[in-house]
């Protein structure tokens, strides 16, 4: 089960679990690229499967789990992915997006928790639950501020979770993922869907989308990667784990110190830097 399986880091999965011989569904709020999707891996040895779902209605989300435990018996990897970002500064972004960041990016997260635990625990088959939050989840970052806390949410619900679920004695492995950079339509959709007026954040966007570009990863490979610390048992999966463990102890490292978050100007200088290399600086 893949939420926001019909673009960017979630097809990866799904185009890598159907590659590797998993049933697939895909759940996403865009149904024609779920169903795109799902057409062009028919002819694979997996079944694949679309199904329309938005992640932030929890009666549609228990649905879901409803129909894919009564067609398949039960699910062996659960990858809560569907999520959405948006620019601006934190008092300029309109009440109604930060709402809807907070409710596609954390409570679809608890909502496919609670719909889809219970009944992996009762199938009694090992199984994971796979969150997905950011390297964004253990650092902050400027004009992108609902998004930062979406990520930090994720990874707290994720760990205290993992505790949780430890407590039962069931066979579920609860991991949080944090990717860096994987080529998808994130930035693009979030000036599409929610433009800012800020002009800073508009550049950053911009920036932030040309290094994905250039220097994101193929979200198959990626998906790859992850499938195999997901399958050793990490707790704590990246796309890139050079970049998840710098991010890491970069924030271990300011929390020991007790620094203050990091320049913006010196951030905002390497995005654009790794956007277009030689490129105009940030003042
Ligand atoms: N791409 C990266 O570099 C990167 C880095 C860190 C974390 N992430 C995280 O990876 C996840 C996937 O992002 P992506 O970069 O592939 O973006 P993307 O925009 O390419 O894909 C997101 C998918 O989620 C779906 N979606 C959005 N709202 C939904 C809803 N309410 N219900 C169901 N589906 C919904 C979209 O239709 C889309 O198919 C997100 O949680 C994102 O925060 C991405």
């Amino acid at each position: 089960m893949v939420t926001g399986g019909a673009s960017g880091i979630g097809e990866g999965f799904v185009r890598h679990l159907a590659a590797i011989g998993m049933n697939v569904v895909i759940a996403d709020l865009d149904a024609d690229g779920a169903r795109r999707l799902a057409g062009e891996l028919g002819s694979g040895p997996a079944r694949t499967i679309a199904a329309q779902v938005d992640v932030t209605d929890p009666e549609a989300v228990s649905m879901l789990a409803e129909q894919t435990f009564a067609r398949f018996g039960s699910v062996e990897l659960l990858v809560g992915n569907a999520g959405l970002e948006t620019a601006g500064p934190l008092w300029e972004v309109p009440v109604a997006r930060w709402r809807q960041v907070m409710a596609v990016n954390v409570d679809g997260i608890f909502h496919t928790v609670q719909a889809f635990l219970p009944r992996m625990i009762e199938a009694g088959r090992p199984a994971v639950i796979a969150n997905m939050s950011s390297v964004g989840g253990v650092s902050s970052a400027p004009l992108q501020a609902p998004y930062i806390v979406s990520k930090h949410a994720v990874l707290a619900l994720t760990e205290c979770l993992h505790q949780e679920v430890a407590l039962t004695g069931a066979p579920i492995q609860i991991s949080a993922i944090l990717p860096y950079s994987v080529k998808s339509r994130i930035f693009t959709s979030a000036q599409a869907s929610a433009p800012t007026s800020d002009p800073v954040a508009a550049r950053l966007f911009d920036a932030m989308q040309a290094a994905n570009v250039a220097a994101g990863l193929d979200p198959v490979e990626a998906a790859a990667h992850m499938t195999d610390a997901l399958a050793a048992g990490a707790f704590w999966v990246f796309s890139d784990d050079d970049a998840g463990i710098a991010s890491m102890r970069a924030r271990a490292d300011q929390l020991a110190h007790r620094s203050p978050p990091r320049s913006p100007h010196a951030l905002l200088a390497e995005i654009e830097a790794s956007a277009v290399p030689g490129a105009e600086r940030w003042h």
